[in-house]
């Protein structure tokens, strides 16, 4: 069963989110944007090369006038602007003018590069999205964020761009690694918990199916996750307020992330984050430790860690406080009211975060409990 979702900005039809088993409905959809007889550049990293690009380049046959492609080395090193300049370039020596399509055809980390370069390349050029992480599906391929790292700052240089079409297809996950699958499910788990009970009741009750990758089952959660981001970016497509709300687990996240080098990945450094974000909302007597000790353990059946050892408190407080979402002296955080329903906390005290990250924080001592 396929699905088709339009995202609205200001109110007004903006781009569709297709949901297929696989390429085979793609080539329809691109005469429909009236993309015949243009260029096209399909960005891959190596992995997504390797697997998809020449199904890929099959199944959109006979529709544009020139195909090209450019591939980088899979991994969020390559997310920087030399790599957005490189497809520039593939795209001057190309002829490729300001009619002509960029297609990101992989994960986040090329969804993010090649939005960015279509956003600058002759002052914007369209691109379509092809996400092919289950992150990439139900997160970063929607919302129209895009950009690159700089140094090690993540994100800190990009642009917002719409994409004119999110081709999903779900048949992509299948060749997923373990780890980047679950990975995944740590933005899943955010949706439920931020806004949605049912969808969290959904995961408990799909356990076992979303663990077989039973397609039905990741059709129906890719889909029940699309509708709860553009519900969000609808409201608000410029992340002036309600947007926030998805930076759920992403503060302490952040920091864990940038401490531990990238050791982690980022679902599973938001895991922690949610853990501890949930434990702040439990001593603001937001949840009950009934509800915190579920939302806890919810995470361990899908791979993600609740734990984590070797991390100073004190560094992962300067360093969230020194992060780009801090505001003045509070540091604003995404909170629970109660499963389904979050809220931004201005009032956490710095007290309040170190028992948070302490919360999550396995030192010997737990061993030797
Ligand atoms: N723009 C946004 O709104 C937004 C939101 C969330 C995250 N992000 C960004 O997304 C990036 C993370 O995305 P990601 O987790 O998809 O990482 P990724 O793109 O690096 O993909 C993870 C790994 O999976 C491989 N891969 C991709 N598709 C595959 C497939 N179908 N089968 C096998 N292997 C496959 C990739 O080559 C890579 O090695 C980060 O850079 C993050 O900042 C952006
Ligand atoms: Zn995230």
């Amino acid at each position: 069963m396929s699905k088709l979702i339009t995202v609205n900005v200001n109110k007004k039809p903006a781009y569709d989110i297709m949901l297929e088993k696989d390429f085979s409905m793609l080539k329809g959809k691109l005469v429909e944007l009236e993309y015949t007889g243009k260029r096209c550049c399909i960005v891959c990293d190596s992995n997504t090369n390797k697997l998809y690009l020449s199904k890929f380049k099959k199944a959109i046959e006979g529709v544009f006038d020139t195909v090209v492609d450019y591939t980088f080395e899979a991994g969020e090193e390559r997310k920087n602007t030399d790599t957005v300049y490189s497809i520039i370039e593939t795209l001057v020596n190309n002829s490729f003018d300001r009619h002509d399509i960029l297609i990101a055809l992989g994960g986040g980390v090329v969804g993010d590069i090649t939005g960015y370069a279509a956003a600058i390349y002759m002052r914007g050029i369209d691109f379509v999205q092809v996400p092919t992480t289950l992150l990439a599906c139900v997160d970063s391929s929607i919302g129209g964020k895009t950009g690159v790292d700089f140094k090690s700052y993540k994100n800190l240089v990009g642009a917002f761009k719409m994409p004119s079409l999110v081709y999903i297809a779900i048949d992509t996950l299948l060749s997923l690694p373990e780890r980047q699958y679950y990975n995944g499910m740590g933005e899943v788990m955010k949706y439920g918990l931020i806004m949605d009970a049912s969808l969290y009741e959904w995961i408990i009750e799909k356990m076992y199916d979303i663990h077989d990758k039973k397609y039905e089952t990741l059709e129906e959660m890719v889909g029940y996750c699309i509708d709860c981001k553009k519900r969000i970016v609808e409201k608000d497509p410029f992340e002036k307020g309600d947007r926030m709300l998805l930076n759920f687990g992403h503060t302490i996240g952040h920091a864990i992330e940038r401490e531990k080098n990238f050791e982690f990945l980022h679902g599973e450094c938001i895991s922690l984050g949610m853990v501890a974000a949930a434990y702040m909302s439990l001593k603001k007597e937001k949840i009950s430790s009934d509800e915190f000790y579920e939302i806890r353990d919810m995470f361990v059946p899908f791979n993600l860690p609740i734990t984590i050892d070797n991390i100073d408190p004190q560094k992962i407080l300067e360093t969230l406080k020194h992060d780009k979402k801090s505001n003045g002296k509070t540091v604003k955080f995404i909170l629970l009211k109660k499963v389904g329903k979050a809220y931004i906390d201005e009032t956490v005290t710095d007290e309040e975060i170190l028992a948070a990250i302490r919360e999550i924080h396995f030192t010997e001592e737990d061993m030797k409990a």
